[in-house]
């Protein structure tokens, strides 16, 4: 009898040569390759994991060579030395509380039966026995709030769109992923797409809508595929029947993550944001009712009505409850995904997980929900990382995704590539974004120049202000976030 190997198959860990890898342990006798997900821990991949009876062992990170070597002699088990011992007891895995993230990793993604095997469609077959507006309250009293950056509740939005008139009705998913350093939309695509179909299935049964669209950003070939494929699989076997659900790819613009632009541009037309109101929830794709949700809320859902909504408000705290999928990145020592319960302070994290810097040196800081969001110092580690405490210091927690800079960053470079990005992706649309992008990268240079350096910085200020206040969406409204943090922490550096 042959014994499961598994070697990951996401994009992080086939970059790092986990398919070389899986061709060498192939090769080896007695052995059945499995290509699973990624658990997420990417300074360990390629991590092979091998099955024994208490459980899976892991090796990494291995190449081709050591792979090849490391299974020369038949199978290694726990007594060798570069094991590094069950997988699930690793301390970055048990500190972590998985629950969007629980099958990631552990599954083969395109496996119904694995999916199955693990808890998957039991929240769906939970909600069959349920009306509409019970399903909506369930993920209103879970408390579950948009992961896509505005944290806004996920039970008010479908809400409106059950109680707003209009046929048909449409569920967005937006995979558009455009902030820097976060990638768990990628994971839960490529590794556990059944989780999202899941997802977007009861969010169809909670609002009455038949018809889904994935909005996946052109750089991730291989979720596109696996979504596809995933779909067709669905379809098969019979989950799909009364529910369209396709694919479409991105467009290349951070402004189409933007979710008005994102309509705009599956209408097939250019990725320039509409005017609010009308919500998208009255009158979103194609003028109709829509939700349009973020991979990780839609993929929160299923566990929410399958193990219950007290269940998931156990985790967390206050208005932010429920888990909290932080992917670090930059300059960390150790960077990947860390789901945690929202309320953990953000120094945990970085540098109990993460174990501070990749070149060994002092964090100078952690820009936290994207590249525009705020640059945090060390002397606020100790905050929660929940949205109420995060607001309290001027910083947003975003789609959770943290990158951490060493001492050697330039802070003064950094906030003015906040306003040079903002220039380069404003849709245009609005004058505060598409001029004060640019009077912005303007107005900092002089400032690093030392021309009326007092005078400037006052100007500054000024105009990050009138962007906050007079922007149409968040490109503008939150490009100064950064800028400000800087102007705060770092005011020497500007
Ligand atoms: C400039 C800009 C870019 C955005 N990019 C994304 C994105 O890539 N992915 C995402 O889910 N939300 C993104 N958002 C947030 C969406 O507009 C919207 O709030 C989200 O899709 C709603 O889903 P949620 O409630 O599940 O978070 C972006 C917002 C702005 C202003």
């Amino acid at each position: 009898m042959s014994v499961d190997v598994f070697v990951p198959a996401d994009f992080t860990a086939r970059a790092l040569g986990a398919d070389a890898v899986a061709a060498a342990v192939a090769a080896a006798p007695g052995v059945e390759v499995r290509r699973n997900g990624s658990r997420g821990l990417y300074w360990l991949e390629p991590l092979v994991e091998v099955a024994t009876d208490a459980g899976r062992i892991g090796f990494g990170p291995l190449d081709a060579a050591a792979a090849g070597a490391l299974f020369a002699n038949g199978l290694p088990d726990a007594s060798h030395p570069d094991c590094l011992g069950l997988v699930e007891e690793l301390p970055w895995l048990k500190a972590q509380s998985r629950l969007t993230m629980a099958r990631v990793g552990v599954i083969e993604p395109l496996s119904i039966d694995q999916y199955k095997a693990h808890g998957g469609f039991k929240g769906l077959e939970r909600t069959r026995a349920l009306t509409a507006p019970a399903i909506v309250e369930a993920v209103t009293e879970a408390g579950l709030r948009g992961r896509g950056g505005a944290a806004f509740p996920t039970g008010i939005k479908w809400r409106t769109v059950l109680e707003t008139d209009g046929e048909p009705k449409y569920i967005v998913c937006n995979a558009d992923e455009g902030d820097s350093g976060t990638f768990a939309d990628r994971m839960i695509m490529e590794s556990d797409p059944f989780c999202l179909i899941e997802g977007m299935l009861i969010a169809g049964l909670a609002v009455g809508a038949d018809r889904g669209y994935i909005y996946c950003r052109a750089e991730y070939p291989l979720a596109i595929d696996t979504l596809a494929e995933a779909i067709r699989l669905a379809e098969g076997a019979g989950y799909l029947d009364g529910f369209h659900l396709e694919v479409r790819k991105g467009a290349g613009a951070y402004i189409c993550g933007e979710e008005t632009s994102l309509l705009e541009s599956l209408e097939g037309k250019r990725g320039v944001i509409r005017y609010r109101p009308p919500l998208p929830a009255v009158k979103g794709l194609f003028g109709r009712p829509t939700v349009v949700n973020n991979v990780i809320t839609l993929a929160s859902v299923p566990a929410i009505l399958a193990q219950g909504a007290d269940h998931y408000r156990s985790f967390g705290v206050g208005r932010s409850s429920g888990t909290l999928t932080v992917q670090l990145a930059g300059n960390a020592r150790r960077g990947g995904l860390f789901e945690v319960p929202f309320g953990k302070p953000l120094r945990w994290v970085v540098e109990d997980l993460g174990g501070g810097t990749a070149s060994g040196r002092s964090i100078k800081a952690v820009q936290a929900g994207g590249p525009l969001g705020a640059y945090i110092p060390p002397r606020h580690f100790d905050t929660p990382l929940d949205y109420e405490s995060f607001q309290a210091i001027d910083a947003m927690i975003g789609h959770g995704g943290l990158v951490v800079f060493d001492e050697t960053a330039d802070m003064g470079a950094m906030a003015r590539y906040a306003f040079e990005f903002c220039a380069e992706e404003s849709c245009g649309k609005c004058t505060p974004c598409r001029i004060g992008a640019v009077r912005g990268v303007e107005v900092v240079d002089r400032i690093r120049r030392g021309e009326a350096a007092a005078d400037n910085r006052v100007l500054l200020k000024d105009l990050c202000h009138t962007m906050i206040d007079g922007s149409l969406c968040g490109l503008g409204g939150m490009a100064p976030l950064p800028v400000l943090s800087v102007m705060t922490h770092f005011a020497d550096e500007l």
